[in-house]
């Protein structure tokens, strides 16, 4: 029965959220799931891989999400910024590299206003690069601003669509205003990156199959999600159940129903299972984002525990990398790698 669903999302992309909740408690058909998301990922986007250099510029964040080590009232974390031009060196040499994507990401932090921010962005532009930014929540003029100053590309999460949830999880921020960013963001023609965390305490698989949905109804362009890591540092010390197995399971059907979109293999992936990755790469992902920080604000960036690549070099992680993507069959992309919409689903 489950085995005809993966059938039928594979022919048709569409699910209903019944049929994603059978197919996300059934483990017995979590191969035959994985097999056919890397088979509509071969036919839709092909073997190459695209790679983002994300910079964490900064760690200071002005909000108390309950799951995230960055979070205000955490004083355990050392907090850094990196200034302006400081990220444009670290952009310069990820492009030396060949890196075709740079993304920007930071806590909450009022620091970079709109003008150092187009200060950065025009930089950026000028080598060339997609620029991709993950800031969190602003107004549509800031999004506006970013976006005229050359912008390609907003990751925001929606981290989960149960609305009584995320505000149990992110104190004083609202699930509205969240969706508003969403929108906001793609009228104002970003490719847009959403995804969300798997494994939250009382998250159910009923919500698991809503985020999907969601992402499919807001024909997002990019999907990131990983498992929830219990950070010692957070409130949400404890988990339960193997949140790597089923974030690649939330992620395969992903693909099934957006066959064309661009999907990570995200490094929390990696953090549980030490070939993560590379696995998600096989399972329906397309996309890798290697961390292109320097030095100890690697370690400092800790959104969660055992966070992977904290003492290597840039340099390092990009050879590393792409010997792996070669290792399983798959080229590295040298274009932008934005989404190229094959077909409405
Ligand atoms: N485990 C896994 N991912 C996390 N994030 C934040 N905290 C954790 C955690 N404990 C994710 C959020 C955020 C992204 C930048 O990191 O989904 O959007
Ligand atoms: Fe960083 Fe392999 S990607 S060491």
């Amino acid at each position: 029965m489950t085995i005809q669903l993966i059938k039928k999302a594979e022919e048709t992309h569409s699910l209903n959220k019944d049929e994603l909740v059978l197919l996300l408690q059934d483990g017995s058909i979590n191969e035959e799931l994985f097999s056919a998301a890397d088979r509509v990922r071969k036919k839709y986007i092909g073997d190459e891989v695209h790679l983002r250099g994300i910079i964490e510029f900064s760690n200071i964040c002005k909000r108390d999400c309950l799951y995230c080590g960055l979070r205000g009232s955490n004083k355990k974390v050392e907090r850094y910024r990196l200034l302006p031009d400081e990220i444009i060196d670290l952009a310069k040499k990820a492009v030396g590299y060949g890196y075709k994507t740079v993304v920007m990401q930071s806590g909450e932090d009022e620091y970079y206003t709109v003008e150092r921010l187009q200060y950065i962005i025009s930089s950026l532009k000028e080598l060339g690069i997609a620029v991709t930014l993950s800031l969190g929540e602003k107004s549509y003029e800031e999004y506006k601003a970013y976006k005229e100053a050359g912008v390609d590309r907003y990751l925001l999460r929606i981290e989960t669509t149960d609305k009584a949830l995320y505000e149990a999880l992110d104190p004083g921020m609202s699930h509205e205003e969240r969706k508003r960013c969403l929108r906001d963001l793609k009228t104002l023609g970003y490719e847009v990156g959403t995804g969300n965390l798997v494994g939250l305490p009382n998250q159910t698989l009923e919500s698991l199959a809503d985020d999907i949905l969601f992402f499919k109804e807001m024909d997002a362009d990019m999907i990131g999600l990983g498992p929830f890591i219990p950070n010692e540092d957070t409130p949400l010390k404890e988990t339960s159940g193997d949140n790597f197995t089923m974030a690649l399971k939330v992620m395969a059907l992903v693909r099934l129903l957006m066959p064309d979109v661009n999907i990570p293999a995200t490094t929390a992936m990696e953090t549980l299972n030490k070939n993560g990755r590379m696995i998600a790469l096989q399972s329906g992902a397309n996309i890798v984002m290697p961390n292109i920080t320097e030095g100890d604000y690697r370690k400092m960036y800790a959104l969660y525990p055992g966070k992977i690549c904290v003492n290597d070099t840039p340099g390092h992680c990009f050879n590393c990398i792409t010997g792996k993507i070669k290792s399983i069959g798959r080229t590295v992309s040298d274009s932008k790698g934005s989404r190229v919409k094959k077909a409405r689903f």
